[in-house]
């Protein structure tokens, strides 16, 4: 028979988004230029769009006043039409919605003597507009973006004079917001720090790979110490606020059973649970000393550094999982997709742009996230991108409502398993700016936004398929699938 399981009374069905890939509205009521606004559209599908970002690209970006070329200036315009979208969020009965505060909005050059009004009362209509809606807001501080000038001043984190900018913007936030918001995110994916610009703000394509491995971990250090004390902010002004990380977690399977290739599979795991080894244990563990000591890398740290971390710790851990990936010691069969590389697992399907789908995996995350940190776990991103077809005004996604169910199937296996999971916020649920290519034809959403990737097109809000079947899985609380 089978194990008797559920979805929890309160468990915060959602969606989440970034602004940079929603918003627009880039130059408007005193926004300044961040890092999100300087990227173009990737030239390939299976290429990162900031990839190529130097400081010339930088320089060329900021001097062009269109929004031609930088498709998260323009977003889907959540801008102007917040009110009709989380109208649509509310039909489908979301408890929560996941969204970030551009730090450029509040603090335009990121170290400006004070917040700027029209940004703040920007997310104050936002929030009581959620409010209305009983849905609870999941904002995370620091999306893949930040003011340019932080990164053309002293090169993003790379420099240890912007935790002390980042946690002013924070504290700002933490006040203005007090009591209105329950759950805050430090920064997305922060593992992902170690690809470079679009999560350090630090230009560094113009140096050698080890060179840059030892600028991004020290970026990355700094991130950390900022993620510490915004905690200890948020539990001083906000004290029932809870503060999470955020991990791209990339569960990977050894290739065969052969020892060599199991133990690459767990040091390459281990190089993705680092990150929130830190954030929720408080301290560096020692597997990243070997690795560090291998690569010459030597992380500059304060005197209080490791005092900071171990007394902040996060209150949950949240993490996206789109994929798993394969490892072999000899590191051979790379996948194409654009946000991984492993080898192919013959198990499994990928999408169209070579993502590999999991939902076994899911579970597999969640029993071992659980058993690694006991504390509560929330998945703020699951999806599918795939071009979508709208014909006579619908959209039949079937496959959409295919990757979904069968990861939240695993979620509930994982629950009957015993791990304590706090809610789901899928990626994307109004057509968004893709992050990795800054396409608009990559679509997670369950409401379709009539937008091409070059920015025509009404923007118009269109229900799809999804939309009524997440609507019955909210109202069923995951009983009916
Ligand atoms: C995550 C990011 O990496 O995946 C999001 O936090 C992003 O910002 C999402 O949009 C999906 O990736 P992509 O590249 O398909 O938009």
């Amino acid at each position: 028979p089978d194990y008797p399981h559920e979805f929890p009374k309160n468990f915060l069905w959602g969606g989440a988004t970034a602004a940079n890939q929603i918003e627009g509205a880039w130059n408007v009521d005193g926004k300044g230029l961040t890092t999100a606004d300087v990227v173009r559209q990737a030239s390939d599908r299976k290429k990162m769009s900031m990839d190529d970002v130097t400081r010339a690209s930088i320089e060329e970006a900021v001097a062009d006043t269109t929004d031609t070329h930088y498709p998260k200036r323009r977003g889907n315009d959540f801008y102007h039409r917040y009110e009709e979208d989380i109208r649509l969020l509310a039909e489908m009965g979301f408890k929560v919605f996941r969204f970030s505060i551009a730090w450029g909005r509040i603090f335009p050059n990121g170290d400006d003597a004070e917040p700027n009004a029209a940004g703040l009362a920007f997310y104050d209509q936002v929030i009581s507009t959620l409010e209305k809606y009983h849905i609870q807001p999941l904002v995370t501080l620091s999306h893949y973006e930040m003011p340019i000038h932080l990164t053309l001043e002293q090169n993003g984190w790379a420099s240890r004079k912007t935790i002390a900018a980042f946690n002013r913007f924070t504290e700002t936030v933490f006040t203005h917001f007090r009591g209105r918001v329950p759950y805050y995110l430090t920064f997305n994916e922060i593992n992902t720090g170690t690809w470079g610009f679009h999560e350090t703000g630090a230009i560094d394509t113009d140096r050698s790979s080890d060179e840059q491995l030892q600028l991004r971990y020290q970026a990355l250090h700094h991130q950390f110490v900022a993620s510490a004390m915004a905690t200890k902010q948020l539990h001083a002004i906000d004290p029932s606020a809870k503060m999470g990380c955020m991990l791209a977690r990339m569960q990977t399977y050894p290739a065969t059973p052969n020892p060599v290739d199991v133990l690459a599979a767990q040091q390459a795991d281990q190089r993705n649970l680092f990150f929130t080894d830190v954030q929720a244990r408080g301290e560096y563990p020692e597997y990243m000393n070997r690795y560090f000591a291998d690569h010459g890398i030597r992380i500059q740290m304060a005197a209080d550094d490791e005092a900071v971390l171990k007394a902040n710790p996060v209150d949950f851990i949240s993490f996206s999982y789109y994929m798993t990936t394969v490892t072999s010691a000899d590191q051979g069969h790379v996948v194409n997709g654009n946000m991984a590389t492993g080898g192919r697992n013959p198990y499994l399907q990928e999408s169209a742009w070579g993502w590999q789908i999991d939902p076994v995996g899911l579970r597999i995350t969640l029993n071992a996230m659980w058993d690694r940190y006991r504390k509560p776990l929330f998945i703020v991103e699951n999806g599918l991108g795939a071009e979508d077809k709208l014909e006579d005004g619908h959209v039949h996604d079937s496959y959409r409502i295919d990757y979904l169910r069968a990861h939240i199937a695993q979620m509930k296996q994982a629950i009957g398993d015993g791990v304590q999971l706090m809610g789901y916020t899928m990626w994307g649920p109004i057509d968004l700016i893709s992050f990795s290519t800054s396409e608009m034809s990559k679509r997670y959403g369950f409401v379709y936004v009539d937008q091409d990737d070059e920015g025509r097109g009404s923007l118009a809000r269109i229900k799809k398929d999804s939309f009524y079947w997440y609507q019955k899985v909210i109202q069923s609380n995951g009983a009916d699938l």
